[in-house]
């Protein structure tokens, strides 16, 4: 431990030792990460793996639940030349650690749209390829041309979005490869007509969605032609609380943080919906929310 903590520093990184990731992700909940470093580019980020150590990326922990016990090996937040963006013949070379936020900005200033699959989605562009996001909007995928992996065994490759297998909320990654950065297509074509329908979409997230408390948004995908919020309210759960989590009594697919939940609260309330929905309707819902850290067996 010590040895890898030695190696980092070597690396030119501060090295956070026992950093808690309730301070990094959107439900303020997880425990410490052994070490956690801001890595400024693709190079140093290929010699941190290349150091042997479990690696997690953490984007804006905006829909990942991390354990109690949290996270062992090395946490890694993208920064510096991550977090560029580039516009060029009608794309938009974007750092994986780029929060979509400061993209959109950055495109509106520009008088660019395109991206509208981003609005109100909190996390990170390499988050957002990763976990194909979206909304009633569209899918991130729709947009993607392009995308540069970090691959297990050191090489640095741009592949093409087909060769991703994007589906609902997935893109297939070749095994332990790392996001960063992506091509995305932008347009200066029908900028104000999108301006007006993202608009119209955050005053309906804002008026169904409890997005004054901690959260990771929804916590299942929706099953095929049906709403897991819809199932959730109808299996009675709505307001049902783990501890300090409680299924929000807006909407039935957010777990809530009220103050002082664990992983372990969230767990509970996770298992509990899927099994009630899965009991009183037979449907069975897949959680849409990534885990990470040590756990004593699969959460979910
Ligand atoms: N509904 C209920 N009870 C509830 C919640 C919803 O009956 O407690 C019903 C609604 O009345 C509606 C239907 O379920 O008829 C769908 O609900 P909603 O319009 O809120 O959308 P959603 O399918 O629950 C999806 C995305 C959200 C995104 C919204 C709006 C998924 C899993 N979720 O939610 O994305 O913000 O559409 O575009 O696809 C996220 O992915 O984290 C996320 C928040």
């Amino acid at each position: 431990m010590p040895e890898l903590r030695q190696a980092l520093e070597a690396l030119g990184l501060a090295v956070r030792v026992g950093e808690p990731i309730a301070r990094h992700g959107f439900w303020r909940i997880g425990g410490p990460a052994d070490f956690l470093v801001e890595v400024p580019d693709t190079a140093t980020l290929a010699r941190v793996r290349a150091l042997g150590a479990p690696i997690l990326v953490l984007g804006k922990g905006s829909n990942l639940l991390v354990s109690d016990a949290g996270v062992r090996g090395i946490t890694v937040v993208l920064g510096g030349a991550f977090r560029s963006s580039v516009v060029e013949n009608g794309l938009v070379e974007a750092g994986a650690g780029l929060p979509n936020t400061v993209l959109l900005q950055r495109l509106q200033k520009a008088g660019l749209g395109g991206l509208a699959p981003l609005a109100g989605v909190p996390g990170t562009i390499g988050g957002a390829i990763r976990m194909n996001a979206g909304t009633r909007l569209g899918e991130i995928s729709e947009r993607v041309h392009s995308v540069e992996l970090l691959l297990a065994d050191g090489r640095v490759e741009r592949v093409d979005a087909a060769s991703l297998h994007f589906a609902y909320r997935r893109a297939l990654l070749p095994a332990h490869a790392i996001v960063t950065r992506a091509w995305l297509r932008v347009s200066d074509e029908g900028v104000d007509a999108e301006r007006a329908a993202i608009a119209e979409h955050l005053a309906y997230r804002k008026a169904t969605q409890p997005l004054e408390l901690p959260s990771c948004g929804s916590v299942f995908k929706n099953p095929p032609g049906d709403s897991a919020g819809r199932l959730v309210e109808a299996a009675g759960l709505k307001g049902t609380g783990s501890g300090g989590a409680q299924i929000s009594e807006l909407h039935a697919n957010f777990i809530v943080n009220r103050g002082d939940a664990t992983a372990a609260d969230v767990v509970s309330l996770v298992r509990r919906a899927r099994d009630t929905v899965q009991e009183r309707f037979a449907v069975t819902l897949e959680p849409e929310v990534h885990t990470a850290g040590d756990w004593p067996g699969p959460p979910f």
